[in-house]
């Protein structure tokens, strides 16, 4: 699987990193480092930083990290091996061959062929006679023809086996079909369609491949919707239905919605900007890939409780991000005396697109979505209420970075409940003092223990030993700043170490060092996890004086090796560790000789 290392120096040393990340982060050189705002995570202010000396990112808020290939693995979506192909097709490098890996590939293209097939074969049935009842379905849901052709809309028919049988004659296997989730096995080990007398949504990412399909029924039958589950070309949380149209719009933002029918409506009354989240709630990976088309997002959830819920959700997750985010709050509509509840499909149905683009230009910001949520909790015609209400709704104006708009909400907030402008400031600034000490001691909390704080971020790698682990981590930042200082390592062995991960850095970079390579980072990319390789850039970042450098290492090594000399110590005059010792000896076990 592996890649030969001096492959991998030359791909590194072709694919200077801050020529890659510029292409999707504007850096700004602070010193001798470059700045800007992390792709991996939503803010405001640039901690995400990238080293051209040492060939690496590193984001000091969400302490992600690594080389070019890990960056490429994250902001790409790629495994190891399609980063690595990746930049090797900007670099005009030729990847070695490696059958496991290019194993990997061919299947994964085999995939997404038999997925286009298969959305090919639903998309002719559709236009056949047998699919009279899909279409009769799309009739009754006002979709054109045109539009359904846009989407790649399709029927699976009312069999068991129709789309088997078509893609087995197509040359794939029943192994392919499986993987792709088109088709399930009964106990008996039959196979069968799993998409059966269904109208056929095709997902189609941005690179537009076919990677999954969504299928509804025609009646009232449940489950309403059938979804293809993750495959090895399909994972739910980093696709939006319709992202494949969308990204090309000449609107400026784009439209969250929930379901897959309200996508194509909208995109059908020129709303080509709307994407769905297909029943699930969003995801970072989902905003992530917003984050490359836009800059304003519009939640346009059902109005029932489940579609306030999960707008809000949406809201707590883009809090703080460079996103501005919308919300448009469809009205109930009223029906024989009684108002029901509607989403953007019946809207758009009911009332049109007119109506439809008047609510999107006048859609909320997400503050008065809140605020009207917490107003709705209360009754205002009640004083003890209101001022429960007036104690709530401060809280969340508080929450506001902008004085100004702290200022304007209060002012709003106190209209509504009938209280003065002033008090209601007041209230405001006491709930902001209060969040803001709150904060502050939060920050106090961890700052004043720093053996948390010196801690990893990811549990799998928790130090044992802290002081040893100290050490351990000086000595990987002197190597990689310092070449000539693996002289001084002679006597030190990966196993002292009481880290398992930084034993494991410091025998990849002694690996490299002794064989003459230099791409260290690029060895690392390829045999750490995605967490271990964050915590080493992590930890690159910390200070380390290179002023007295032996000497430094020396003490550091001392250590390294007195605490490993005290732990085996600490194990032999463990009774019940020696006992069993004893037992192993006795049983002739464990290779200890007999006394
Ligand atoms: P909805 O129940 O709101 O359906 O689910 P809808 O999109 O409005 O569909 P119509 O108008 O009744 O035809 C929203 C989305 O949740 C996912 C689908 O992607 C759907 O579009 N969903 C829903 C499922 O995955 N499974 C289900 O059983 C139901
Ligand atoms: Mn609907």
């Amino acid at each position: 699987m592996a890649f030969p290392q001096q492959f991998l120096d030359e791909l590194t040393a072709r694919s200077d990193i801050v020529d890659v990340v510029s292409a999707y982060v504007h850096l700004t050189k602070k010193g001798n480092n470059y700045f800007g705002l992390c792709p991996f995570h939503n803010e405001k202010t640039g901690s995400f930083s990238v080293s051209p000396d040492k060939q690496i990112f590193y984001c000091f808020g969400c302490k992600k990290g690594g080389g070019v290939i890990n960056f490429i693995m994250e902001e790409e979506n790629l495994s190891f091996r399609d980063a690595v192909a990746f930049l090797a097709k900007r670099a005009n490098l030729e990847l070695p061959e490696e059958d496991g890996d290019r194993e990997a590939g061919q299947k994964r293209q085999r995939l997404l062929d038999l997925n286009r097939a298969a959305a090919q074969f639903y998309y002719q049935n559709l236009q056949s006679p047998q699919g009279a009842a899909v279409a009769a379905y799309l009739n009754r849901r006002k979709i054109s023809r045109r539009t359904a052709t846009n989407f790649g809309l399709g029927a699976s028919l009312d069999s068991w086996d129709s789309l088997l049988t078509a893609m087995l004659q197509k040359g794939f296997t029943k192994a392919e079909l499986l993987a792709a989730g088109l088709v399930v096995q009964n106990q008996q080990g039959r196979l069968y369609d799993k998409f059966r007398n269904r109208l056929m949504f095709p997902v189609i990412d941005v690179r537009g491949d076919v990677v999954a399909f969504g299928g509804r029924v025609l009646d009232k039958s449940e489950p309403k919707y059938m979804n293809t589950s993750e495959t090895m070309v399909y994972s739910k949380r980093r696709v939006l239905y319709g992202m494949n149209l969308a990204k090309k719009s000449k609107r400026g933002n784009i439209i969250l919605c929930e379901g897959n029918i309200d996508v194509i409506t909208l995109h059908q009354a020129g709303f080509d900007n709307a994407v769905a989240s297909m029943g699930t709630a969003l995801t970072v990976e989902q905003i992530r890939l917003l984050s490359r088309y836009t800059k304003e997002l519009v939640l346009c959830y059902d109005n029932d409780e489940a579609g306030k819920n999960a707008t809000q959700k949406a809201i707590d997750l883009l809090n703080n991000s460079e996103f501005s985010v919308k919300v448009l709050q469809l009205p109930r509509r009223l029906e024989n005396g009684q108002y029901v509840k509607q989403d953007v499909d019946d809207f758009i149905k009911f009332h049109g697109r007119e109506a439809f683009e008047a609510l999107l230009t006048g859609s909320e910001n997400h503050i008065e979505f809140r605020m009207d949520a917490v107003a709705a909790k209360y009754d205002l015609t009640d004083d003890r209420q209101r001022v429960a209400y007036a104690e709530e709704i401060s809280g969340v104006i508080a929450s506001l970075a902008n004085a100004v708009e702290r200022e304007v909400y209060a002012g709003r907030a106190a209209e509504r409940a009938g209280i003065s402008k002033e008090a209601m400031e007041l209230e405001v600034k006491r709930a902001f003092r209060q969040r803001a000490s709150r904060e502050r001691r939060q920050l106090e909390r961890t700052s004043l223990n720093p053996a948390a704080q010196l801690q990893p971020k990811e549990r799998g790698c928790r130090y044992t030993d802290l002081r040893s682990a100290m050490a351990e981590e000086g000595v990987i930042r002197l190597l990689t700043r310092d070449s000539t200082l693996f002289d001084c390592c002679c006597q030190l062995r990966p196993e002292e170490f009481s880290s398992p991960l930084l034993g494991k850095i410091y025998s990849i970079l002694l690996r490299c060092h002794q064989s003459g390579q230099q791409g260290g980072v690029s060895l690392l990319s390829q045999e750490l996890e995605r967490e271990e390789m964050n915590h080493f850039t992590g930890l690159l970042q910390k200070p380390e004086s290179m002023a007295n450098s032996r000497q430094a290492m020396a003490d550091y090594i001392a250590i390294i090796q007195d605490s490993c000399r005290a732990r085996s110590g600490a194990q032999e005059s463990d009774p019940l560790v020696a006992a069993q010792e004893k037992y192993k000896a006795k049983k002739g076990y464990g290779g200890k000789p007999h006394e």
